[in-house]
Parts: structure tokens; C-alpha cells; sequence
């Protein structure tokens, strides 16, 4: 089998990018998804690349009050099926093993379609977040702005997806949030009709759309998973005309959704661009990153860095 397969054959042709469709994979017995390997990365990976709570959220979140694990990372993964944890290992593609592996999967999945690499099957931005959490936990109901391959790997999960069409479920303003604010968004139990629910076992995994809507619970054992996403350069423009878009908001200046006024589109992708590129090379310096998402997001931006012993669960 290829790395990455669809479990109804014509999904690729009939779904693939704009619905979710369930996928099998090669990745369950790897041993870079064993814990003490994971453990290894861990301690290899920028601190600010780690994110973990509690996994006894909602789902309707407040991400200002998610409840901390006082325990250091390593910690976390060692007791991961006792503590009550949920984690993010973010951008594990800055490792190169895992790097190797994103990109085999996609690379699958681009000759599989009839391309000859991931550019010219548009997987532009690989990046890899690998989720680790104890039994019984929810990744509260969010929106991400990418493409993204779920890979499950080791115990039980149920992943429950909603239609982005849907602007009763997530409003233009609640998107701009998601992408330049929190993932983190509302959710009202008058959305549960509308759920598309997968159960995933290791071997299982589902495409999830960009900006698709979702939210995550585990069963009774600790759960391993990894996103495999990408960004087309629509995707890419879309997610920078937001950002823009979100900045003018919160200047009272609300802006039509990207694609409603394309000559006003391009202007604000010139200066965002612009400005995007005057600030790169300081983004290499996690100080200079706690900095910037504070003066973009506010003082409380940095909050998952911190152990969180002020609000221990
Ligand atoms: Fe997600």
C-alpha cells in the first residue's frame, strides 16, 4: 500500500480538497512515534514549539482558562497515560527524521495523483504537529488554516468535523479570529446535528480541509496522532489576506472576505507581504518571537509557554 491511501478509492477524484474523506496509513508501528523517542524530540525541539494543557477542556473552550499540567514537557510525555495531559509538539518538521517522513507521505499521496514532487502537487509549507494526550481528553472545537493529512497512531480517537461553508457554524469575523487570534472558537450544542463524526483507530486517519472546523476527544488509553499539513499558494494568500483583514477589524475597519473585492485583495497583500518580510529574519529568535506575538496578540499570548503553575489543573 502507499503511505497515505484513501478508504473509498474515487475520494481523491470526488472530494479531495473541499471535503473530508477517511484515509489508512503506513505510520502506526514507526519508531519515531514510540514515547521515549517522542521524549527524545521533546527535549530536541524549541521550547516555544511545545504546547500542553490539561485535557480536561471543554470543548466550548476560553483558551484564557484552559486549567495547566504542572509538570515539565519530558514529564508529560513519561506519564502521559496517567497525568491528564493534552500536547502539541509543533513543526516537527525542523527535525530531520521527521521532516524525511512528512515529506515521503506526500510524496506518496503527489504520485499517487500524477505529479512528479510535492510543488507541482501544490504541497508548499509541510510542517508537522505531532499530538500526544492521556485517555479521555478534548482538543477543544477549533479552526486551522491549512490543509491537513490526520495520521492516527496509537489508541482511540474520535474526530468530529463541521462544514466551513457553513456560516451559521463559523462567521467571517469568527475566521479571521482563528487565523490571527486563537484556533480556539465558539461552539453552540445547536451545532451537533450538523457533525460529520470519524472513530480512529491506529492504521485510520481523515483529510481535514483547510479551515474546517473540528474538535477531538480520546478513549480509555493514551493517544498518539500527527497532522501532516500543507498550504497551497491560494491558501497562502487567502490566509495572509485575513491576517490583514483581522488587523483592519480590530481598527474598525471590517473588510469584505478575501476573494469579494480582488483588486482591494491584492493591495492589502502587497503591504502585508511587505511588512511580513521586513520581520523574518528577527522570527528566527524565540525571545523576538515571545515579543512580536505579544504586541500582535497581547500580553497573554505567550500563556502556553508557561508551566502554568498559577492555574495548575
Ligand atoms: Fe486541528
Amino acid at each position: 500500500m502507499n503511505i497515505i491511501e484513501p478508504v473509498d478509492a474515487s475520494s481523491f477524484d470526488k472530494a479531495f480538497p473541499i471535503q473530508p474523506f477517511t484515509i489508512r496509513h503506513a505510520f502506526a508501528g514507526n519508531p519515531l512515534f514510540a514515547l521515549p523517542r517522542i521524549v527524545d524530540l521533546v527535549r530536541e525541539l524549541p521550547r516555544d514549539q511545545i504546547e500542553y494543557n490539561s485535557g480536561k477542556a471543554e470543548i466550548d473552550q476560553d483558551p484564557n482558562t484552559v486549567p495547566f499540567i504542572d509538570l515539565k514537557p519530558e514529564e508529560v510525555v513519561h506519564r502521559i497515560e496517567t497525568c491528564g495531559a493534552w500536547m502539541v509538539l509543533k513543526r516537527v518538521e525542523m527535525h530531520p527524521a521527521y521532516r524525511a517522513l512528512l515529506h515521503e507521505a506526500l510524496l506518496s499521496v503527489a504520485r499517487g495523483r500524477g505529479n512528479a514532487s510535492l510543488r507541482e502537487a501544490g504541497f508548499e509549507d509541510v510542517r508537522g504537529f505531532l499530538f500526544v494526550s492521556s485517555p479521555n481528553s478534548t482538543t477543544p472545537f477549533h479552526i486551522d488554516s491549512e490543509d491537513n493529512f490526520f495520521i492516527h497512531i496509537h489508541g482511540e480517537k474520535f474526530f468530529n468535523i463541521y462544514d466551513n461553508s457553513d456560516r451559521s457554524i463559523a462567521s467571517e469575523e469568527t475566521i479571521e479570529h482563528s487565523i490571527a487570534k486563537h484556533r480556539n472558537v465558539s461552539y453552540d450544542k445547536k451545532f451537533d446535528a450538523k457533525c460529520m463524526a470519524y472513530r480512529l483507530l491506529p492504521g485510520d486517519g481523515v483529510f481535514v480541509p483547510y479551515q474546517w472546523p473540528h474538535w477531538v476527544r480520546t478513549a480509555n488509553s493514551h493517544s498518539i496522532s500527527l497532522a501532516i499539513t500543507w498550504k497551497t499558494k491560494d491558501v497562502q494568500r487567502r490566509n495572509d489576506i485575513l491576517m490583514f483583514n483581522s488587523w483592519l477589524r480590530s481598527v474598525g475597519l471590517p473588510q469584505p472576505a478575501p476573494g469579494k473585492r480582488p483588486a482591494l485583495d491584492v493591495a492589502k497583500l502587497a503591504v502585508f507581504r511587505t511588512l511580513q518580510v521586513a520581520t523574518a529574519p528577527l522570527r528566527k529568535f524565540e525571545t523576538v518571537r515571545r515579543v512580536l506575538r505579544a504586541i500582535a496578540l497581547g500580553r497573554r499570548a505567550n500563556y502556553f509557554i508557561n508551566t502554568g503553575k498559577a492555574r495548575a489543573a
